[in-house]
């Protein structure tokens, strides 16, 4: 093949390679978060590794269920970096998504990471759109799995008569997370009142009721 396709070539899988990646390549074994540290970098500080021992690489955070009592009725444990230092530049992280049943994950999405389910628990609606407004969904059982692309909305939703229970796995050791009612509706300051009616083309009435029941709303996300 001719040096000049075959450099082509090499480009063009690089370039599919790497935009499918989330987080950067590490550098070295490990490198435990050191959450109080006053330097900022892209992702977080080392601690010495004279400091590191076992537990910097277990999290037991997961095994207990989530308070879903609240207006989403779920509870979404993050085993990010912020929790699970160990995390840190490796490009994962996992959470436990709790439902009660009629919960709901709220419409959301993560910048920064695909996301793939596993449902342990019951069983729930699980469900994304594309960027060309396709809606893609299916109610997910015990056993079964599911993927959410890198940055689209998506949400879970109990479907069944008892709690749902849900582990996620992500390519990012933050995936972080857009709450689409919190962050339309709920985000300080607010957004101008004149952008959301026209945006959504309702009365200044119906934003101010979304922003009422939003503007203290927790996330489900701890
Ligand atoms: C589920 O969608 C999660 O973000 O954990
Ligand atoms: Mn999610």
């Amino acid at each position: 093949m001719a040096p000049l396709r075959s450099m082509l070539l090499l480009s063009l899988t690089v370039f599919i390679f790497t935009s499918c990646r989330a987080d950067p390549d590490p550098l070295q074994d490990f490198c435990v978060a050191d959450l109080k540290s006053d330097i900022t970098v892209n992702g977080f500080p080392c601690k010495p590794a004279s400091n590191v021992a076992s537990k910097d690489f277990f999290f037991s955070g997961l095994a207990v269920a989530g308070n879903t009592i609240n207006m989403f009725g779920s509870n979404i444990t993050a085993g990010s970096v912020q929790t699970f230092p160990g995390l840190n530049t490796l490009g994962l992280s996992m959470n436990r998504v709790d439902l009660a049943p009629g919960g709901v994950n709220p419409l959301h999405s993560h910048p920064h990471a695909s996301e793939i389910g596993f449902v342990v628990q019951g069983e729930m609606l699980v469900g994304f759109i594309s960027t060309a407004d396709v809606f893609y969904s299916k109610v997910v059982k015990v056993g079964e799995s599911f993927i959410i692309p890198r940055g689209l909305i998506h949400f879970q939703y109990n479907t069944g008569k008892e709690n749902g229970v849900a582990i996620t796995a992500f390519n990012s050791q933050l995936p972080g997370v857009v709450l689409a009612p919190l962050t339309l509706f709920g985000s300080k300051p607010s957004i101008p009142i004149d952008v959301l009616t026209k945006t959504f083309q309702v009365d200044a009435s119906v934003i101010q009721l979304l922003m009422s029941k939003f503007g203290q709303a927790t996330s489900p996300y701890n």
